[in-house]
């Protein structure tokens, strides 16, 4: 793919999502936050390219991904009021259904077109299927990092706006936030295993459920900036203060440090 193509996806992704906003105050305000997490998923993802010394079509193929990962989440938010995909519908495959319906990557190669789409399908999933190789499976790691260190920086600013300004928040944040933890959330954490999405039933539980993720991060760059950022160290700070939770503070940073040495 060329240029040019990307500059065509980066247009038609901005009238796509144009045609979403309404005078529904809410809707809008959601709507605005897929919007602008998709653009910094896209400056995300140019450093992991940088980090990694991606060139040529492979930093197109890159950036074209990160524009069109969540284009699920408009349809996905009008259609149902929610970002929760088991209370809603799978915003990945969403998203596909969108672009082939439209049209939109029909001038690339099958290769190009099959490469974008099974990083798209799968950017949303627990983990990646087994069978991914090449640019596909390099392209499906990168999203997924990409859009978590954007995650981080969402979570934590709807953390500091709801606490600091609370009259006016206006996100959607899918469960209730009472005190306390989901035992089974915590001991997936400690034991380092898998947080499936099903346990989560408080904002406690998406705490760390978030945490958890860098489990998952598959390259050292992202841990890096998540570090630089002090995302970890801010979602600390919104969880209460107890034995349990300093143990998985510890537990946490010390798995960032080995990875970063
Ligand atoms: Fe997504």
């Amino acid at each position: 793919m060329n240029k040019e193509q990307l500059n065509g996806f980066k247009a038609w992704f901005d009238k796509f999502v144009a045609g979403f906003y309404g005078d529904n105050e809410y809707i809008n305000a959601n709507i605005k936050l897929k919007e602008e997490h998709s653009g910094r998923v896209c400056s995300e993802i140019l450093y992991l390219a940088d980090q990694l010394h991606l060139v040529g079509n492979q930093r197109l193929l890159a950036e074209t991904i990160a524009i069109f990962h969540d284009v699920g989440r408009f349809p996905q938010f009008i259609k149902y009021q929610t970002y929760s995909d088991p209370k809603s519908i799978n915003h990945c495959l969403l998203g596909l259904e969108v672009l082939q319906k439209e049209n939109v990557l029909a001038q690339l190669t099958d290769d190009e077109r099959e490469t974008i789409e099974t990083a798209i399908c799968y950017h949303g999933e627990k983990e990646l299927p087994g069978n991914l190789t090449g640019d596909t499976l390099l392209l499906s790691k990168m999203i997924r990092d990409a859009d978590k260190l954007d995650i981080f920086n969402v979570i934590i600013k709807a953390y500091i706006q709801r606490r600091d300004d609370p009259d006016n928040f206006k996100l959607e944040m899918e469960m209730p936030d009472e005190p306390g933890f989901t035992p089974e959330v915590l001991d997936a954490i400690l034991t380092g295993s898998r947080i499936d999405y099903k346990m989560l039933r408080t904002w406690n539980d998406m705490k760390l459920c978030i945490l958890g993720w860098v489990y998952d991060v598959n390259f050292a760059p992202t841990l890096r900036r998540l570090k630089q950022r002090r995302h970890l160290e801010t979602i600390f700070e919104f969880l209460p203060d107890t034995p349990d939770i300093r143990k998985v503070r510890e537990k946490i940073f010390a798995y960032v440090d080995s990875r970063l040495k």
